[in-house]
């Protein structure tokens, strides 16, 4: 009988995240990337270890090492992580999409660098939509039920005069179908990079929310916390 008290454990349970930013190749020596460090994903990582979970990283451009004690793989564009997130979702408990996605990647990639042909004139560069990976792997746990019960995404949000954060986080959990919602507000300052993080955890069973502020690995224990009680709820 679990003591009612303890905390929820990961113990045996297989958690799948991505973590960093993805670089989308321009020429063979460019990308647009973004400003995520992989900072707050492998602290997801390490509290997920840490719970007692067999943690699979996937990690894409990270500026920070990776945790000891996962196991790792690597991706670099939004492409190949969807590649690798298929090639392992199946089987594990949870999927974390921490990763910061590229939304649209170039058009085409030159096969040799982009050279500048005279003085004055400067290439257009067509982007295109990448595939949004998280939504992917709900709608496709209708016909495959080896894909993780529980799909947990991140949203950084900004607030304007439209709505706040959470509105934004409530109608961003309800588009995407996953069960939780991590959402952070960023902004110039916040979040990118720092080693500090305010989140709010939202739920799509209607549980009410949970905020933690902290450093990236005290606000991970939170999200891995929730985590946890939401596995052991889907198979209570
Ligand atoms: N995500 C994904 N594939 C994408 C884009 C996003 O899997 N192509 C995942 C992210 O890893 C994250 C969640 O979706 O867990 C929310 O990402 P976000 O960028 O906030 O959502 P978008 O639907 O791309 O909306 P926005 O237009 O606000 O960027
Ligand atoms: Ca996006």
């Amino acid at each position: 009988i679990q003591d009612l008290l303890s905390e929820p454990t990961l113990a045996g349970r297989r958690v799948l995240i991505t973590a960093g930013g993805t670089r989308e190749p321009l020429d063979p020596v460019r990308f647009l990337g973004n400003r995520s460090s992989g900072r707050q994903g492998v602290a997801l990582a390490q509290a997920a270890r840490d719970a007692g979970a067999q943690v699979t990283l996937i990690a894409t451009h990270l500026e920070v090492p990776a945790p000891h004690g996962v196991a790792l793989v690597h991706a670099s564009s939004a492409l190949e992580l969807r590649e690798a997130v298929f090639a392992h979702a199946e089987g594990q408990d949870a999927l974390i999409m921490n990763a910061a996605v590229a939304d649209f990647r170039p058009a085409s990639i030159e096969g040799s660098k982009i050279k500048k042909r005279d003085e004055h004139s400067a290439p257009v560069i067509e982007l295109v939509r990448n595939p949004d990976i998280l939504a992917e792997v709900v709608s496709a746990r209708g016909a495959n039920d080896r894909l993780p019960p529980v799909v947990v995404g991140f949203a950084a949000e900004t607030g304007d005069e439209q709505g706040t954060v959470l509105d934004y986080g409530k109608a961003k959990l309800a588009r995407k179908g996953c069960e939780l919602l991590v959402v952070n507000e960023v902004g110039a300052n916040l979040t990118f990079g720092t080693d500090s993080n305010t989140i709010q955890v939202l739920f799509a069973d209607g549980k009410p929310a949970v905020s933690a502020a902290g450093s990236k690995i005290e606000v991970a224990r939170v999200v891995i916390e929730q985590l946890a009680a939401e596995i052991n709820g889907h198979t209570a």
